[in-house]
């Protein structure tokens, strides 16, 4: 091991995580990592470039060209795209749409591993993605596998995006987790599967203060 505390976080799609890890390092005093949301910075550059998602040479070329960089500004963590700070563009539905692609492109993942590698090296951690357990940081300890009944993290996604004054409809949200957990868990680079000595954490009647307790017990079951 490092020195630094690294804990993984990984589930599907809308199951609390980001939220859960977020507040759970606040109470530890750890850095928390939200990986999805430097893939997403990614996905939006595609975007801004007009890129289809089936195009990998020139995804991985714009991936490639891109510089993302994370930074912590009151404890929240910014994504900088190209030293543009795009918290607040990331999380549509149609970034949503094209992250899930962009991230299956094993030169995408590869970008980003480093610079998650990197921080887990340097600061204790909690970790949220698809593969910090099972790849990023393998030696990661506790590692979580997150996760709630698809209706759940509908239900959740939906009320987001509507506080948001985003438009959608549930049935759309519903379809569109459903194929991003798929894709997500089917991809051939890094899949989102359960990793080995991960302790389980069903989210689905918990609210979120329930969760990060959770979380909490299982960090420190593990430094006893
Ligand atoms: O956690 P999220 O919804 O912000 O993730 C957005 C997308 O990025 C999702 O489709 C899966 C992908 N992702 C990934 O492949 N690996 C990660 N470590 C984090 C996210």
């Amino acid at each position: 091991m490092n020195g630094t505390i690294n804990v993984a976080i990984d589930g599907p799609s809308g199951a609390g995580k980001s939220t859960v890890a977020r507040l759970a390092a606040g109470k530890l005093g750890y850095v928390y990592v939200d990986t999805g949301a430097m893939y997403r910075a990614l996905a939006l550059a595609c975007i801004r470039k007009g890129l289809d998602p089936e195009d990998e040479t020139g995804i991985v070329k714009i991936c490639q060209e891109s510089d993302v960089t994370i930074s912590y500004k009151g404890g929240e963590q910014v994504v900088l795209l190209d030293g543009e700070n795009v918290n607040s563009l990331i999380r549509s539905e149609e970034v949503s749409r094209m992250t899930s692609p962009v991230s299956a492109y094993p030169q995408v993942r590869e970008k980003l591993l480093k610079l998650q590698r990197n921080l887990a090296a340097e600061h204790n951690v909690i970790m949220d993605g698809r593969d910090i357990g099972t790849n990023v940081l393998p030696k990661a300890s506790p590692k979580i596998y997150l996760t709630a009944s698809v209706k759940t993290r509908a239900a959740r996604r939906y009320s987001e995006q509507q506080e948001r004054g985003l438009d959608c409809t549930p049935e759309e949200i519903e379809k569109d987790i459903e194929e991003r957990d798929y894709r997500d868990m089917h991809r051939e680079c890094a899949p989102l599967t359960i990793a080995e000595g991960a302790v389980l954490l069903d989210t689905s009647d918990m609210n979120i203060d329930e969760a990060v307790n959770e979380v909490i017990k299982i960090i420190d079951r593990c430094k006893a």
